[in-house]
């Protein structure tokens, strides 16, 4: 296992840092301090080869001219939307920044991704802190985080999330990679074959706020219990798909919350790439890179097109803060906010 760590040019925030993580069995990791962002993962595929199977830039620039993708980023304070930005905390009416048509998404403008993190590298983690002031963004409570990336003998790229508040608020913390595992920029993901462990999903409305309603996956494009390429409903005429571009939803996962459980599982098959899933979480957004639209090109030169990429966003739901009945995510003074999810990645034959 080892970490080091390079200047890697600077944010109007300030100066940033590229660590390179890598645990000596092929799996290499680089994270920048801006914004946390896992910036590439270098994994062996089958037949020995190597390539980074994350979707990302090749200079601070580029995460800078395009933030909407979210590339890496960790996200908070809230991962997701919540409804027109606002909920009532205690009684007290809260108002968060409004960025995504009417709703507010992943933290505000600037969130955590657009942040300098401090870093620290202890016993061969990467450690990365962040104080939000109380207000930030409207959310009440001064926040101090920690995320820490670490790797694990078996090619697994493991992160920690640890908060705690000094005043009554939300949290829900979560990392926003973008995934191709037969290699960034090598076009779409649509032959990826994809198992969610889940027999639910938050369905949405048009502006892909939960109704409150947790709709069965059962006979719907949404039924990944069963493993089944990225592509093969994505065109079905399906009202959910159709308010997402394609996939863009929350599953409910199965299994104990706060346990450490495997949730989902996606095969590459040309490559023979895997990738699993473990999380403490209720949920995961899948989320088929729908909005990407070639606008830009990535860390290879080449440009991202829609479904180039997926992200697997280990969660609380969208909008629990205005969903009595989901799983809540409010964090008081005296509690600890701490959340695992560990992306392993392996091959097939
Ligand atoms: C959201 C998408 C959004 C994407 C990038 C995802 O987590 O669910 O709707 O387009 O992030 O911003």
């Amino acid at each position: 296992m080892s970490v080091t760590r390079e200047a890697w040019g600077s944010t109007p925030a300030g100066a940033v840092d590229r660590y390179t993580l890598s645990n000596g069995h092929g799996l290499v990791v680089r994270v920048l301090t801006h914004g946390g962002v896992v910036q590439s993962i270098e994994v062996p595929d089958r037949d020995g080869g190597t390539a980074n199977v994350a979707l990302g830039f090749d200079t601070v620039q580029g995460y800078l001219d395009n933030p909407g993708p979210y590339f890496g980023a960790i996200i908070g304070r809230y991962g997701n939307r919540i409804a027109k930005g606002r909920f009532s905390l205690g009684g007290v009416a809260v108002q968060v920044p409004v960025n995504d048509g009417p709703n507010s998404l992943h933290g505000g403008t600037p969130g955590f991704d657009q942040r300098i993190w401090a870093a620290e590298v202890r016993d061969g983690a990467l450690v990365l802190s962040h104080v939000s002031p109380d207000g930030d963004q409207g959310y009440p409570g001064t926040l101090t985080v920690t995320v820490t990336y670490s790797l694990t003998g078996d090619n697994g790229l493991r992160i920690d999330y640890h908060a705690t508040t000094d005043a009554p608020t939300v949290v829900n913390l979560t990392n926003h990679s973008y995934f191709n595992l037969a290699g960034e920029g090598s076009g779409d993901v649509y032959d990826h074959v994809l198992r969610i462990d889940a027999d639910g999903f938050t369905e949405v409305d048009a502006t892909l706020i939960p109704t409150g309603e947790i709709a069965p996956v059962d006979g719907t494009p949404l039924d990944f219990r069963t493993p089944a390429p990225i592509g093969a409903r994505i065109r079905d005429n399906h009202a959910q798909l159709l308010r997402g571009g394609g996939y863009d939803h929350n599953w409910v996962l199965s299994g104990p919350v706060g346990e450490l459980r495997d949730v989902a599982h996606v095969a590459e098959p040309r490559t023979g790439r895997t990738l699993t899933v473990r999380t403490t979480e209720p949920g995961v957004q899948f989320y088929s890179g729908n909005f990407l639209t070639g606008a830009f090109a990535g860390t290879s030169g080449r440009t991202y097109r829609q479904g180039d990429g997926f992200a697997l966003e280990t969660q609380h739901f969208p909008d629990s803060p205005n969903q009595p009945r989901f799983p809540s995510t409010e964090l008081r003074p005296g509690q600890a906010y701490s959340s695992t999810t560990v992306y392993i990645f392996g091959t097939h034959s």
